[in-house]
């Protein structure tokens, strides 16, 4: 019995949640494999009416489920930060959700604004360290509100957190048996503490993968190359800001934060997964919203959870949907409301 705490959140992340739930309730069915989740309403419309981010013991409740299905956290109302940090980044350090796994990957019939490439050319997956770097929230403010006011953050980067990461990558890509090419990604010749610290790591642990070939790009580079030879990348490991960054123009080559899905991993815990595309609240309500990314999403939870050939039924059903149904994957310009792209994934499920 997979045990599956359901986080909606804010914006179109309910209505995208619920596209994701179908297609669970039908490739459990399909599979023949139990499952039970438990709704919270944890987000922004909680948060302004309570004055809490999270109850005291939500990360103990989370401890007990065997994955978390995230719709997106973000809402108008609330000031940036509060929510992002309170929940989202709360729920990936607390839980020590390491990785950031953040496949790129063109399905068919999905336009590119990379003219003259195609699926062929644009598959590979970021592992993005999840846990440190500028995300540790390090640093401090001196002489605030003054003309010699100095605001310092630091990237914060333990030997142990690095090597984890890139431990996780090599893994990854051995397991993944594509290009077996793993790339480093980060900036050596500016930032020569933090990356001096992974180029190292990482030439040590490649010595126990020598099946697997490596490569280093500074992070400026490699937004170039995600453009002109995205074909180059097989998997890329980076940190946690780099790794913000490049996802997002890596969700654009891959058709758009209609699709792009990722997970937040704790290989010995609890993982959570999630459509990167954040709240939308323009299109909030109005059934416009792509659920792809959310079903892809849920794909890869499944696949967390061992049920392989689920997952590997529902990116086969969503190829099918973006092949021969939608006309976009922009919100609005489907052809399909929300709903009906949640249905078409679930016929073609076979
Ligand atoms: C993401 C998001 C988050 C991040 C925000 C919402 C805190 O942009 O998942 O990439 O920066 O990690
Ligand atoms: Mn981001």
């Amino acid at each position: 019995m997979h045990k599956i705490a359901v986080i909606p959140g804010d914006g179109t992340g309910p209505e995208v949640v619920r596209e994701g739930l179908k297609v669970l309730e039908a490739v459990s069915k399909k599979f023949d494999f139990k499952y039970e989740t438990e709704e919270f309403d944890w987000g922004g419309d909680r948060y302004l009416k309570t004055g809490e981010v999270l109850p005291e013991d939500a990360i103990k409740t989370l401890k007990k489920f065997n994955a978390i299905f995230l719709g997106a956290i973000g809402h108008p109302d609330v000031k940036p930060g509060i929510l992002e940090k309170g929940i989202l980044l709360k729920i990936r350090f607390d839980l020590e959700q390491y990785i950031n796994l953040r496949p790129v990957k063109l399905y068919p019939g999905v336009w590119t604004p990379v003219k003259d490439k195609g699926p062929e050319e644009i598959d590979f997956v970021v592992v993005r360290e999840n846990n440190e770097g500028l995300y540790k929230g390090m640093g401090e403010f001196q002489n605030k509100d003054t003309k010699d006011e100095v605001a310092i953050q630091v990237s914060y980067n333990t030997r142990k957190g690095v090597e984890r990461c890139i431990r996780y990558a090599f893994e990854f890509c051995k397991k993944r048996n594509k290009r077996k090419e793993l790339t480093l990604c980060g900036k050596t010749n500016v930032l020569t503490y933090a990356w001096d610290l992974w180029q190292r790591t990482f030439d040590e642990v490649a010595k126990e993968y020598a099946d697997i070939k490596t490569d280093y790009t500074h992070v400026d580079a490699t937004c170039m190359w995600f453009i002109k030879n995205p074909e180059w990348f097989d998997v890329i490991v980076t940190d946690n800001m780099f790794g913000d960054i490049i996802t997002d123009l890596g969700a654009m080559i891959q058709g758009g934060m209609g699709i792009a899905a990722g997970g937040n991993i704790n290989p010995e815990g609890v993982s959570m997964f999630e459509p990167i595309g954040g709240s939308a609240p323009k299109y909030t309500g109005k059934g416009v919203i792509n659920p792809l990314a959310a079903i892809g999403a849920l794909q890869m939870l499944l696949e967390h959870l061992g049920e392989e050939e689920a997952g590997a039924a529902i990116e086969k059903a969503i190829e099918h949907v973006t092949a021969n149904k939608l006309k976009s994957l922009s919100a609005g310009k489907m052809g399909y409301s929300t709903s009906q792209v949640g249905d078409l994934v679930v016929e073609s499920l076979g």
